[in-house]
């Protein structure tokens, strides 16, 4: 059953067919309509959310479609110990597909070898948020008309930031992207993203934002991760750590895309809505148009029952287990250790939930 969990589900021509099918939805809306009659799908947000479980509602219900879910682990049998495992079979009786956001890295991934629907990761722990990427490409391609040829600053919380990490990994895809990083120290891209993602020459990093605007394309801000810092007083030193406004606009291109996944809390200056450089709402509205072209794909696949076949070649070990405290198996004791072997000589394995190195 092909589902979504990382952005490398997905082929670059078929992003780039998701693209051109949010672009119809959005030119002729009346034909999408009834595309999924009598479908439905279980939202399954164990972790708090608006835009994305209010915006994959909505893509479903004018697709035609019902909706089903919660929106937090206290009010479903989570709270009771129940696994997600055994959820994701249970949700597999009651609806046809599943989007799913979990606190924990690589519990969609969980629910996905165990659901017989498709699942769609709708965000886990600081790991991965293929449906925020698809919405920022989507935003990208109708602003710049391509998603080649650009210099993206990623500004604010890029240790954290799942949004920033999906993105960086999809972008890497495309031809002659320069990203600049722009973070505090405590808050740098993760060296194990970076290493994988951005070659030498095509990045830089930079704790200042006034020094980067001058040169980008777009800037892609985003908010101090509170949620994910295990000490309050570092969060409280960090969370003002920017906020582009007015003056700061000064600096930058008249062509600038200003972007951001959202929730802001006050990373941008409310004065910034006015510019028409500002994305951030429409980028909130595309998500919505391309929500409805994955749930149209992933039910059109699930229907002719084809079967995804994922080419990771993994192992399950008794002996080795995942040292990252924030992994899905650091809680379900019952979850097999499953590992990808990265590095033969110096025996370096990678967790296949969420992708941390053990050895
Ligand atoms: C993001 C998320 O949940 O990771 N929000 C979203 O999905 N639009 C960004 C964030 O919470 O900062």
């Amino acid at each position: 059953m092909r589902s979504l969990i990382s952005i490398f589900d997905l082929s670059v021509p078929e992003i780039d067919a998701l693209i051109e099918t949010a672009k119809d939805i959005i030119e002729n809306p009346d034909k999408y309509a009834e595309k999924c009659k009598r479908k439905k799908l279980a939202t399954l947000f164990y972790e708090p959310s608006t835009r994305t479980r209010l915006s994959f509602e909505a893509a479903m219900l004018e697709l035609g479609g019902s909706v089903l879910g919660f929106s937090e682990a206290t009010s479903s049998s989570a709270a009771k110990g129940e696994s997600v495992a055994d959820t994701a079979k249970v949700i597999s009786c009651y609806a046809d597909i599943i989007a799913m956001r979990h606190p924990k890295e690589g519990a969609p991934f969980v629910a996905s070898e165990n659901a017989d629907i498709p699942v769609i990761n709708a965000g886990d722990g600081a790991h991965n948020h293929p449906t925020q990427t698809l919405t920022d490409l989507l935003t990208i391609h109708r602003e710049k008309g391509s998603l080649s040829n650009l210099t993206i600053g990623f500004c604010g919380d890029l240790r954290y930031g799942r949004t920033v990490h999906s993105l960086i990994e999809a972008l890497s895809r495309y031809e002659n992207i320069n990203v600049v990083l722009i973070s505090p120290e405590e808050l740098k891209l993760p060296a194990s993203i970076r290493e994988k993602y951005l070659n030498e020459g095509e990045y830089k990093e930079t704790v200042s934002l006034e020094e980067a605007l001058p040169s980008l394309d777009i800037l892609y801000m985003t908010r101090i991760q509170q949620e994910r810092f295990s000490d309050f007083n570092e969060y409280l030193k960090l969370k003002d750590s920017y906020c582009l406004d007015t003056e700061k606009l000064t600096l930058a291109k008249e062509d600038l895309t200003i972007m951001h996944p959202l929730p802001r809390v006050n990373e941008i200056s409310v004065a910034v809505d006015k510019d028409p450089r500002a994305c951030y709402f429409k980028q909130a509205l595309n998500g919505k148009y391309i929500r409805m072209a994955l749930i149209l794909k992933l039910l059109e696949e699930a229907e002719k029952d084809s079967v995804y076949h994922s080419n990771e070649d993994y192992i399950v070990s008794d002996s080795l287990s995942c040292k990252n405290s924030k992994c899905i198996t650091s809680v379900e004791q019952e979850l097999q250790h499953k590992f990808k072997l990265v590095d033969a000589k110096n025996k370096v394995y990678r967790c296949i939930y969420c992708e941390s190195k053990v050895n």
